[in-house]
């Protein structure tokens, strides 16, 4: 439940000092949708644009026992600050393996949560994460990492999971409001985080590698909530972050060609590069998610993914016609080639100058060293 002074200030003029049993049993539609009662709400700026910028694949923490694999961490952290001196972004996504959990120590693990926050402390730029596969393993889970975060990072806005959402090992399910202007009733973007969990259990057992179908009911049970308190879902844009690219994009990748898709499109989709596709999983286990994500959310600008630290293209799926982007490799850790570069996608948002209607989004890749490219716009004229 939320605690907002100045209701217990209400109820106090009216003489109901019995706090906290005179309050109400259930939260308000209002109240369950305002899940940030603490923290400064995200807005666009007065020009009607708001920036994000995505870090993806940061592998923090590998072999600590070596030299490179501390110096890779400290130039991921050096690629941190540049960025975000140079983008000064409204808000940064952390998409997914975060830490490199093979090389962690279990009692130390969650140490490596706060070199990868230190930057976004220290720019005071509000974040949040999702996780993916190396971030659930034997010494580390995603609920491990997010709530280190919560307690290290005052701007994370990173959350756990209704309870009962998401499945084992998939702690990371939740949405985050952006305003146009900070008095206004409703948000004008929603962005959603989806926790396609993988990677091992504490137990060492293969974890699923995909959206949990719990995560399909909850979109829809939260969405019919939005509709209710705030109007139709049309009125409203959403962005979607999911580590593991949807299983649906495998296919696409044979359909994409450089001049419609630009970006670096150097690893191919194979066994474990798309959710519920590695050897231990039955096939399309992220249809009910995929289904549910499509169907309740209205004007989903792109649903962005990272794990395939090759690939930076943004392409259309035909069937259910959506925009799919992938991340840009930033963490000098993970696997790679060092001819793809390190850097970030930035995503752009315009709204209308009148204030209604939906916003134009642009996005494109930036290199560490500030380098821009694969400019492209999250619309109708993707992938034509
Ligand atoms: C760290 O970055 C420097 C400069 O780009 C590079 O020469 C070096 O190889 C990197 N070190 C590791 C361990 O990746
Ligand atoms: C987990 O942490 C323990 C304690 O530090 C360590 O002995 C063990 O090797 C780690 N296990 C793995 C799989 O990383
Ligand atoms: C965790 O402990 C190990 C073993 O003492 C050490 O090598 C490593 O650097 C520590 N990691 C962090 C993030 O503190």
């Amino acid at each position: 439940m939320v605690l907002r002074p100045g209701f217990f200030l209400l109820f106090n003029l009216l003489g109901v000092l019995a706090w906290p049993t005179q309050f109400p049993e259930r939260t308000t539609p209002s109240e369950l949708l305002d899940p940030y009662p603490h923290k400064p709400r995200i807005t666009f700026k007065d020009d009607g644009t708001l920036k994000i910028t995505v870090f993806s694949d940061l592998h923090f923490g590998e072999n600590p026992w070596d030299v490179w694999g501390p110096q890779q961490d400290s130039n991921s952290t050096r690629v941190m600050k540049r960025v975000l001196k140079d983008e000064n972004p409204d808000y940064a996504v952390l998409n997914g393996d975060l830490i490199t959990g093979e090389n962690t120590f279990r009692e130390n693990a969650t140490r490596l949560i706060d070199e990868i926050v230190a930057p976004l402390n220290a720019a005071r730029v509000p974040f949040s994460s999702a996780h993916g596969n190396h971030d659930n393993q034997v010494n580390i889970t995603h609920a491990e990492e997010i709530a280190r975060e919560q307690q290290v990072a005052p701007l994370s806005y990173t959350r756990f999971s209704a309870p009962g959402v998401g499945g084992e090992g998939g702690a990371g399910n939740y949405w985050v409001p952006i305003y146009k202007r900070k008095s206004d009733n409703a948000p004008y973007l929603i962005i959603w985080f989806f926790d396609s969990r993988g990677g091992v259990t504490p137990q060492n057992k293969p974890a699923a590698d995909w959206v949990d179908a719990s995560v399909a009911d909850w979109i829809e049970s939260e969405t019919k909530l939005m509709d209710e308190v705030w109007g139709p879902g049309e009125q409203r844009s959403a962005l979607a972050f999911v580590h593991i690219p949807p299983h649906v994009m495998q296919p696409v990748q044979k359909t994409i060609t450089p001049e419609k898709n630009p970006g670096l499109n150097a690893d191919v989709l194979g066994t474990g590069s798309a959710q519920s596709t590695s050897s231990t999983s039955p096939p399309a286990q992220d249809t009910p998610f995929w289904d549910s994500a499509n169907k309740n959310i209205k004007n989903i600008v792109a649903f962005i993914s990272g794990h395939d630290h090759g690939n930076e293209w943004c392409a259309r799926e035909p069937t259910k016609d959506f925009v799919f982007c992938f991340d840009k490799h930033s963490g000098y850790g993970g696997y790679g080639d060092s001819s793809w570069g390190y850097g970030v996608r930035n995503i752009v948002f315009h709204a209308p100058g009148n204030g209604k209607g939906k916003p134009k989004v642009e996005s494109w890749i930036r290199l560490e060293e500030g380098q821009t490219r694969a400019h492209v716009w999250l619309d109708h004229t993707l992938g034509h």
